[in-house]
């Protein structure tokens, strides 16, 4: 313990946290990542970040956009996940409206909080945090996860029930089973330990180890098969489920579905494709900037919420998502994204 106080002092590591808005950019059936090319992909997600978002994407994606839905004008990078659906006690479905987290300029539309953060939000544990290279790309979760025990081992993924947008307590493995009245919240948090060398793997999981433990303590040390500790990515979307609260439906049963079908909530699952400019990520992490004091080229370039909704990408697939819809778009669900995953 004495030795950990000593060489920490002699380090002076540096405590960069990245804590920001994205608008949302698109909510369409694509999926670059794990289903690259196919238009549409199996299930609707609602994706945030960088412009060049497309069906195919490969390279250095920090070259291709020309505007980012975050706060971060450098940051191209894509952040995704499943979106969610309310189901109707007559079998209707409708998209629920996605909020803006508290604790971000006023105004953003839809979207995600982003984290990058270090060992924790107090620590770089010593260690230096490597950025990703160009091509990086993981998925964290997966839509085949179908047990509460698989889904309790994933202590990264969780639901919040929130009474009101700051609540962060407790957090769930799996959806709320009763109305909330703040919306629900979920949670994905990516692993942190890379293995040095492949910016992806076939499942886009085993280039990575995760560490993490339950919310907010500190991480466990990477082993020596993936040994890169990297930013500690975690992504924060807030639902709005308020205007559904009274039609619960007569039975008690939880009426909102994940996007691939799933309203337990045991397969929530994310995924993330670098995209940051250059060096720009390294030199925050390098830093010891905390959340809006990264902004303003201290040291990262930054823009105010009304060029972030400015930028969107539009779908490539022409299907209606809004209103009350008849089944999930593209009802294959889980099954069609289970086919295509083994295919590849
Ligand atoms: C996506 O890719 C298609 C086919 O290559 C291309 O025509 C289209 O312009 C791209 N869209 C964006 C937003 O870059
Ligand atoms: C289901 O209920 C909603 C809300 O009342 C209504 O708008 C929708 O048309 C209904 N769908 C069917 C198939 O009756």
């Amino acid at each position: 313990m004495k030795w950990y106080t000593v060489s920490a002092a002699l380090i002076a590591p540096s405590q960069a946290a990245l804590r920001f808005g994205c608008s949302t950019l698109s909510i369409q059936r694509l999926d670059p990542l794990v289903e690259p090319g196919h238009v549409p992909s199996a299930h609707v997600h609602q994706i945030v970040g960088g412009n060049a978002f497309n069906a195919t994407m490969t390279g250095d994606i920090g070259e291709k956009g020309t505007c980012t839905t975050c706060t971060f004008t450098e940051d191209f990078s894509n952040y995704w996940t499943a979106d969610m659906f309310f189901k109707h006690e007559n079998g209707s479905y409708k998209k629920v409206p996605i909020m803006q987290n508290t604790a971000l300029p006023n105004g953003i539309i839809g979207g995600m909080t982003i984290y990058y953060t270090q060992k924790d939000f107090n620590s770089n544990g010593n260690q230096k945090i490597t950025a990703f290279p160009p091509g990086f790309r993981m998925t964290v979760g997966s839509p085949t996860i179908d047990t509460l025990d698989r889904a309790k081992k994933n202590v990264g993924l969780r639901f919040v029930c929130l009474q009101d947008k700051g609540t962060r307590f407790p957090e769930l493995p799996d959806f709320p089973t009763k109305p909330c009245k703040g919306g629900i919240m979920t949670v994905h948090h990516f692993p942190a330990c890379w293995d040095g060398k492949n910016v992806d793997s076939p499942d886009h999981q085993s280039h990575m180890y995760n560490t993490a433990k339950e919310a907010f303590l500190e991480a466990g040390p990477c082993p020596s098969s993936h040994p890169v500790r990297v930013p500690q990515v975690a992504y924060e979307t807030l639902y709005d489920t308020t205007q559904f609260n009274n039609m619960w439906p007569k039975d008690g049963s939880n009426p909102f579905y994940l996007a691939y079908g799933d309203n337990k909530g045991y397969g929530t699952h994310a995924d993330y494709l670098f995209g940051w400019k250059g060096d720009s990520l390294q030199k925050a992490m390098d830093s010891s900037c905390m959340f809006n004091a990264c902004e303003n080229g201290r040291p990262l370039k930054s823009q105010g919420v009304a060029a972030m909704n400015n930028c969107a990408v539009k779908s490539a697939i022409k299907e209606n998502l809004d209103g009350w819809l008849k089944e999930l778009p593209g009802s294959g669900g889980m099954k069609a994204r289970r086919e295509v995953k083994f295919k590849a």
